[in-house]
């Protein structure tokens, strides 16, 4: 199956992701993780996308695209894949049409922008292995360091509340114009990504007609 989370954000997506990713034995691709990776290793995308993702704006869609491309090639994609934040605009759609990627599902998770603010003031992430958490509603066990991986968790550099404001503004005109892209293919379901991680994820597999057990 291969399927597209969409979502402000902040609305989810990784942690979605991550559980679906595991339950159905397929990759979850983070293309926000996937550049993380590259600043913090210091390659020509990395240093190149920095500026855009400090300022909470979008990486341009030449670079993303390459990124996707290559991580699509990878043998682990072939039985499936979860694509979580990207396209994030419609000329990556239109791109990974022209890629011949015939996507099955897009999900979107639906939070209101309140609530986003939320819970990205209180994301704590492991710089090591990605895993996130969230000081009261998804805390690790010892609310200091990584369950996975026992490093000391940080806050994300664009998680501050003016780049914040920034990415809502971003998402809410040229990300949100996706979901009538999707709508018009068919195969646009909405989730309600407000209620608890547990909840949400009752929707979630709900939508994919995956069951819990
Ligand atoms: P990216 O890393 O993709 O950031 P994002 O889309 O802004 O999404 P987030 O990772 O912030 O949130 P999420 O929806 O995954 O939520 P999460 O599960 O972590 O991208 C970063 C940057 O890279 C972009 O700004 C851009 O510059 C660049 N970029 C990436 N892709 C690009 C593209 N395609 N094109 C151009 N540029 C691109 O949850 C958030 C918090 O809430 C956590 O603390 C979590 O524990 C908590 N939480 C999750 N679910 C719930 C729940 N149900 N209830 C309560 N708390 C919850």
């Amino acid at each position: 199956m291969k399927m597209i989370f969409l979502g402000a954000p902040g609305a989810g997506k990784g942690t979605q992701a991550e559980i679906v990713s595991a339950k159905l034995g397929i990759p979850a691709i983070s293309t926000g993780a996937i550049i993380r990776e590259a600043i913090k290793a210091g390659t020509e995308t990395g240093l190149a996308a920095k500026k855009f993702t400090d300022a909470g704006a979008l990486v341009p869609d030449e670079v993303v695209i390459g990124i996707i491309k290559e991580r699509l090639a990878k043998a682990d994609c072939a039985k499936g894949f979860i694509l979580d934040g990207f396209p994030r605009t419609v000329p990556q759609a239109e791109a990974l049409d022209k890629m011949g990627v015939k996507m099955d599902l897009v999900l979107s998770l639906e939070v209101a922008d309140e609530a986003i603010v939320e819970r990205m003031s209180g994301r704590r992430v492991c710089d090591k292995c990605g895993a996130s958490y969230h000081v009261a509603f998804n805390p690790s066990e010892d609310g200091v360091n990584c369950d996975k991986c026992k490093t000391p968790l940080s806050i994300r550099r664009d998680d501050a509340p003016e780049v914040v404001k920034s990415r809502l503004n971003v998402y809410h005109e040229t990300t949100e114009p996706l979901k009538d892209f999707y709508a018009e293919k068919g195969i646009l379901k909405l989730v309600q990504g407000c209620e608890k991680v547990e909840d949400t994820t009752k929707s979630t597999l709900a939508a994919l007609n995956v069951s819990e057990e």
